[in-house]
């Protein structure tokens, strides 16, 4: 066995986050761990790479037993966490963030370290260009990046948690193909996800963990999602959409002629036109980065217009948006409030929230509670600060707080971003709910089998332009991937 964790426990205070957690990997294996938000994941992940310690337990590496007393010590015993983007420095090179914290500065010749990257990227089947600035590349290059960076520090265990949340369909498979690789080349990887079916393509064997508890350890090729489903969740769950029939009402936004340029002022959305009306889900299918996001923000009013217009109906206004942007940590949530907090960020002015100028808490309070109930907000109190929640449970705050208060117009990007099996199905069903009471959805996802399920239109974007305005019915997939591809249409 390579790794061998052996009645792992960690509780914050009265919380048992893992609880007597036991198994073991071997060398040369990819080992899923699965589990719905807030089961325990990240938290254990935290122990073996010595972020935290463990309250009980044991683990060992190679047999031996270890104490993972910090990151660094991590380091040192062959430990490497493959964080996400934001671990690197968008302002330097590769190279640079590859070597980072590991060089004297004195005896450091860049050529040479380039070529060493080069090298190491070379054996592993991993492109990159060692001299390419981090702010540059794409998320999936990014990523790239910090698995180089820990094979360079000699990882033998390699830990993903997520790895494929932030990732295109393409880049998935670029990273699948990269993780068996490395396992035949002798790494021991452990990967979370919340796609069953890429827990069952690529790993070996597969941990279950319900509330902190080990529910089950499988081979993956014996299971099925639908098994996986139900024992991360303890019962039955619906992995299909169930749609009622499609009304729809009055117009209630019309896009005209819209030009709008990204951050770096390189037009982002080309001269996009298009009417969504009350009662519709209007999905935006496309590869990332082709202009959705540009969209997403001119929609709900952060961005300039360069060119064209948005019109709203009357009866909607700027509060009567509802927006669920692409990163939660960044613009859906304040971290270091809370989660009754968060929940009012745009409300907290109105009654019964404030009155006569003063915040009620007992009605922040009880809003909460009500809002972490229907929303299944996993946490031990209205009043815990947001940065503490599981990553899944972040995106149900924001959730809870955008689709308060029956929004005219919701705008939806990725709003299933990290959210397990269950929470994922709980917001299709909640997002449809909100379109069968009359709401207009622009559900904008690079997930294009959910755009499918989802929507009643699908518009597919590519290079900023509406290249297509499908009816959700008769569009296929192929066709749509085509378009999205940037192909021409048919007919
Ligand atoms: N530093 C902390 N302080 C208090 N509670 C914490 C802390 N870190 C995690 N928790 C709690 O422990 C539980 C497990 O969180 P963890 O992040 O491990 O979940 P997860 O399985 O990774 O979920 P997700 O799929 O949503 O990422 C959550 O209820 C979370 O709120
Ligand atoms: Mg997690």
């Amino acid at each position: 066995m390579y790794l061998r964790l052996e009645n792992i426990s960690k509780c914050f205070n009265s919380f048992v986050a893992n609880d007597n957690i036991s198994f073991s990997v071997d060398a040369g294996k990819i080992h899923g761990i699965l589990g719905e938000n807030g089961a325990g994941k990240t938290t254990l992940m935290n122990i073996i790479s010595g972020l935290y310690q463990p309250d009980s337990g044991k683990i060992y590496l190679e047999d031996k037993p270890v104490k993972i007393t910090s990151p660094n010590a991590a380091i040192k015993l062959g430990i490497g966490m493959i964080y996400q983007h934001f671990m690197l420095v968008p302002k330097l090179t590769v190279t640079e963030n590859i070597i980072l914290g590991r060089e004297n500065s004195w005896s450091l010749n860049l050529e040479e370290k380039q070529q060493e990257i080069a090298a190491l990227s070379q054996a592993y089947g991993l492109e990159i260009n060692p001299t390419d600035k981090i702010e540059n590349l794409p998320v999936g290059t990014q990523q790239r990046v910090e698995i180089i960076k820990v094979l360079y520090r000699q990882a033998q265990l390699l830990i993903l948690d997520e790895p494929t949340a932030v990732l295109t369909p393409t880049e998935v498979k670029l990273l699948i193909n990269i993780l068996r690789q490395l396992a035949a080349a002798g790494k021991t990887i452990i990967f979370i996800s919340h796609k069953l079916e890429e827990v069952i393509n690529l790993c070996d064997t597969v941990t279950v963990i319900r509330r902190g508890k080990v529910v089950a350890t499988t081979t993956a090729k014996e299971v099925t999602s639908q098994q996986l489903a139900e024992l991360m969740v303890g019962r039955e769950v619906v992995l299909q959409v169930n749609k009622s029939a499609f009304v729809p009402g009055k117009v209630i936004v019309s896009v005209q002629n819209l030009s709008v340029v990204n951050d770096r002022n390189i037009p982002a959305i080309r001269n996009v036109s298009f009417e969504l009306r009350a009662g519709e889900i209007l999905g935006i299918a496309g590869v990332d980065g082709n202009g959705q996001r540009e969209l997403a923000d001119a929609m709900a009013g952060l961005k300039t217009i360069n060119k064209g217009k948005i019109e709203l109906n009357n009866s909607c206004t700027h509060q009567k948006i509802g927006y669920i942007p692409e990163n939660r940590q960044k613009m859906g949530l304040v971290l270091q409030f809370s989660i009754a907090q968060n929940l009012i960020l745009n409300t907290f002015k109105n009654l019964p929230f404030c009155r006569t100028f003063l915040l009620q808490p007992s009605a922040i309070k009880n809003h909460a509670q009500v809002a972490m109930q229907e929303f299944d907000i996993r946490a031990t109190g209205e009043d815990i600060k947001v940065s503490q929640l599981s990553g899944g449970n972040q995106q149900k705050v924001v959730l809870a707080r955008e689709l308060a208060g029956e929004p005219n117009l919701i705008i939806a990007m990725q709003p299933t971003r990290g959210l397990d099996v269950g929470a994922t199905s709980a917001v299709h069903s909640q997002l449809l709910a909100q379109r069968d009471r009359g709401a207009a959805i622009l559900y904008i996802s690079t997930e294009l089998e959910e755009v499918m399920a989802m929507s009643d239109r699908i518009a597919v974007i590519y290079r900023g332009e509406f290249v297509a305005i499908l009816d959700a019915q008769t569009a296929t997939i192929e066709e749509i991937g085509l378009l999205m591809a940037g192909g021409t249409r048919r007919g």
